[in-house]
């Protein structure tokens, strides 16, 4: 039996360094100092040569083993080593003292949060809040509102009428003729046909108006209308409550006036001017340079609605108004444009 050390140990260097990782390495080891190698082989063998021979092939084998256990040992770490840089690149590295980021989180909409904001003073106030439907019909809209067919100040307010279902059916009664309503006036005539007064509610909801949008109209608004009925009423009433109302919302005395105007369904009416808060009332861009904005239409509530959902007039009256909060957001967070609100632009909303 011979062992021939040098080309083996050739061989064996030939293959360790064309071995690429650990698994490999694990199968020349096998192959060199496993129990079936050539070198297990002859060291079982030992034993049954001459004794001469034996402490000769012996020390040789022996001698072989290690420097084989060495290289397999150098290489193996040198795998190793490179193992672990590949593992930690410089882009892997991770700097664990680093702030979290931060993960963003949903948040209310600029109107809801006027809106909810709105209601809890009136609330705190003793209205309660009422609803009604986006799609009303000519009587809600207008008829109980003083508003007959074919009465001039339906023009006041640009209406999306829906088709009827069958389209060449004619609609008599106003109550099937539908539309989106214009404003949350009728939510006053639904609220007193199902509760005896005195009544005193808020009813904030989205309103719509065939109209074209510019900085400071939009097709779309939220309303918040008010309904005060009661006895001995009047405009004074109005106008301290609606004063004490900014008093709050805006956390500081406003100047607000009263200007007469038209409605049908008041008597008198009235339209509600605030001192314009993004110039001081200066005049502005935002005012159109009058240094007052428009903030809501209000007025005692007209007899003849009164009368449309069986309330004696002699014996009750009241006040109504109804404000656009887009306009109240406006000037709360001084937005320059109204159509911003509905862009769905993150980055608008994500100041609030
Ligand atoms: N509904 C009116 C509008 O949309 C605003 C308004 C005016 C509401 C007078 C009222 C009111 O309750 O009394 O223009």
């Amino acid at each position: 039996m011979v062992l021939d050390v040098k080309t083996l140990e050739k061989e064996a260097k030939k293959d360790l360094q064309a071995v690429q990782n650990l698994k490999e390495l694990d199968d020349v080891f096998r192959k060199y100092l496993g129990r079936k190698s050539e070198l297990a082989q002859i060291l079982e063998s030992l034993s049954k040569l001459k004794k001469a021979e034996r402490v000769k092939m012996g020390k040789t084998a022996n001698a072989f083993k290690d420097t084989l256990n060495q290289l397999f040992d150098e290489r193996r770490k040198a795998l190793q080593t490179a193992n672990y840089k590949l593992q930690t690149r410089a882009e892997d590295w991770l700097d664990i003292t680093l702030p979290a980021k931060k993960v963003s989180t949903g948040h209310l909409h600029p109107l809801t949060l006027v809106q909810r904001q709105a209601e809890q003073i009136f609330h705190s106030m003793g209205f309660g809040v009422a609803q009604g439907p986006e799609v009303e019909n000519d009587w809600y809209n207008f008829g109980a509102l003083n508003m007959p067919q074919d009465h001039p100040a339906r023009e006041m307010w640009d209406t999306f009428w829906l088709k009827p279902e069958n389209p060449k059916s004619k609609i008599q009664n106003p109550r099937q003729h539908l539309l989106l309503r214009t404003h949350t006036s009728p939510v006053q005539v639904r609220y007193m046909e199902s509760h005896n007064p005195p009544v005193r509610i808020i009813a904030p909801g989205t309103v719509y108006r065939y109209e074209a949008t510019d900085a400071r109209h939009e097709f779309q608004l939220i309303q918040l209308e008010g309904l005060l009925v009661d006895k001995q009423i009047s405009v004074a009433n109005f106008k301290a409550v609606i004063q004490e109302f900014y008093r709050r919302f805006f956390q500081k005395d406003v100047a607000i006036r009263l200007r007469p105007s038209y409605f049908p369904f008041t008597e008198p009416s009235f339209e509600v001017d605030m001192s314009c808060l993004m110039c001081g009332g200066k005049g502005c861009a935002s005012c159109g340079h009058a240094g007052w904005m428009e903030m809501m239409g209000a007025g005692m509530v007209h007899p003849n609605v009164l009368k449309a959902v069986t309330y004696d007039p002699r014996e009750w009256r009241g006040f109504a108004f109804g404000m656009g909060l887009d306009r109240l957001a406006m000037m709360k967070y001084k937005i320059p444009d109204i159509r911003m609100f509905r862009l769905g632009d993150l980055r608008f909303l994500q100041q609030f």
